[in-house]
């Protein structure tokens, strides 16, 4: 097992009713709030009154609007509020984009240049407002993790930004708020989960047995889950396990002791960025391609242990059960709703090259990667999407 640092300040409260705690967390910050959410879907399920009754006693301003897909506009927007105000503390209600919009806003207000220099150099990062979150959909992690993925609309770069200051002080995750989730939304969220284990899991491992029997027992949540909370939404016990797999998916946990940069992740956030997809559902598209893609001597055995510990498949030839572990989570996919061709998301392929591009120059796919995928591989990933 590799040498590692694990260290996650954030204070999760997890349950029915745990937003009472919300006007007792913020005080500790001051008294001007500024409250972010996305297209309105707190308004329509009475979170955005129960906030204002419980923070009666606190200065609100807001920043509403935020897109699936956060954009640097939002957050330039929102950086202005903080400046201009003298903002105490960030209140993000909502999902990963408006928790990812927030964690930018937040360490952009201690900073005198444009937001974007903060994506493009990190160790510009010297100071952030605290941030309290009210988690509405389950899917991104960002609820307890230190990145925010943010698109600048000009440059069509959809980057992330990542600073140990950004973890959210206090995360309010109750999963009644779950119920009112589209399936497009509980479906795309479940499919982030999974994709956020399996780029943890397909890493080398030396040693890091109990990283991986983690990793399994989140992705069996998912599929265990999955499909229950699209079949009944107010399942309480549908939505909080998968509420947790969602933070504990992506807090660091699943991937302590081994490493490696990831490979879906980075090529799906060109399709988002430059087709405005849910992230959830590009992500669905591309997992079964790039599983086939990979599979080779050098990677097999994983895949087989993956096929043999979670989907129980007993095949003792290791291709076969490999592969079977691959259509299994296709076919999960599909049962659940997602998309399985780009064309159903409307991306043609004329930006294959240009995106393809794009992903290996913004992230370690080509060389630290479990399989390092070049500019051609990944071109034939997305044509594997399109037959
Ligand atoms: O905007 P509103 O009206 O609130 O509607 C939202 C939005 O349309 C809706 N929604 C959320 N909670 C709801 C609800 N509708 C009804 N009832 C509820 N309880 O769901 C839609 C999607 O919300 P969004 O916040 O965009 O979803 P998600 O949490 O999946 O976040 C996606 C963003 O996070 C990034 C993605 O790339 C994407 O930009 N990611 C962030 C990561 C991180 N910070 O660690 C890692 C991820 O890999 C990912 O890249
Ligand atoms: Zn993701």
């Amino acid at each position: 097992m590799n040498n590692f640092n694990f260290c996650v300040p954030t204070d999760i409260r997890f349950g029915k009713d745990q937003i009472e705690c919300l006007p007792e967390e913020l005080a500790k910050y001051g008294k001007k709030v500024l409250l972010v959410y996305g297209g309105g879907s707190i308004k329509k399920t009475g979170l955005y009154d129960k906030v204002y009754t419980l923070l009666k006693d606190f200065e609100i301003f807001e920043l509403s609007g935020i897109e699936p897909n956060p954009k640097l506009s939002s957050v330039e927007a929102g950086t202005e509020i903080c400046k201009k105000e003298g903002i105490d503390v960030i209140l993000a209600v909502g999902g990963g984009s408006c928790i990812d919009a927030s964690k930018h806003i937040a360490c952009s207000a201690y900073y005198d240049g444009k937001p974007w220099d903060l994506v493009m150099d990190r160790s510009k990062v010297k100071k952030a407002l605290p941030i309290a979150v009210v988690l509405t959909i389950c899917a991104t992690g960002s609820e307890m993790n230190s990145g925010a993925v943010i698109s600048n609309e000009e440059t069509h770069e959809k980057l992330e930004i990542n600073s140990p200051l950004l973890y959210p002080a206090v995360s309010i995750c109750d999963p009644t708020y779950l119920y009112t989730l589209p399936a497009k939304q509980t479906a795309a969220g479940t499919a982030d989960i999974i994709s956020h284990v399996f780029e943890q899991y397909f890493q080398p491992n030396d040693g890091a047995f109990i990283t991986d029997r983690l990793s399994e027992g989140v992705l069996k949540t998912c599929f265990e889950y999955g499909p229950v909370a699209m079949k009944e939404p107010e399942n309480y016990e549908a939505r909080s396990n998968l509420m947790w797999a969602s933070t504990v998916g992506l807090n660091h946990l699943l991937t302590v002791g081994k490493g490696g940069a990831w490979s879906v992740h980075p090529i799906e956030h060109e399709l988002s960025a430059f087709y405005d997809i849910t992230h959830g559902e590009g992500l669905a598209i591309l997992t079964p391609a790039w599983m086939r893609y990979v599979l080779c001597d050098d990677t097999v055995d994983r895949f087989a242990m993956y096929a043999k510990n979670v989907w129980n498949i007993t095949e003792t030839d290791k291709y076969k059960a490999a592969n079977a572990g691959i259509d299994a989570t296709e076919e999960f996919f599909k049962k659940m709703g997602l998309p399985t061709k780009l064309s159903q998301v409307g991306i043609p392929s004329e930006k294959f090259e240009e995106m393809a591009k794009e992903a290996v120059r913004t992230s370690g796919v080509s060389n630290r990667s479990y399989y390092p995928l070049q500019v051609e591989d990944i071109v034939k990933i997305f044509e594997m999407c399109n037959e």
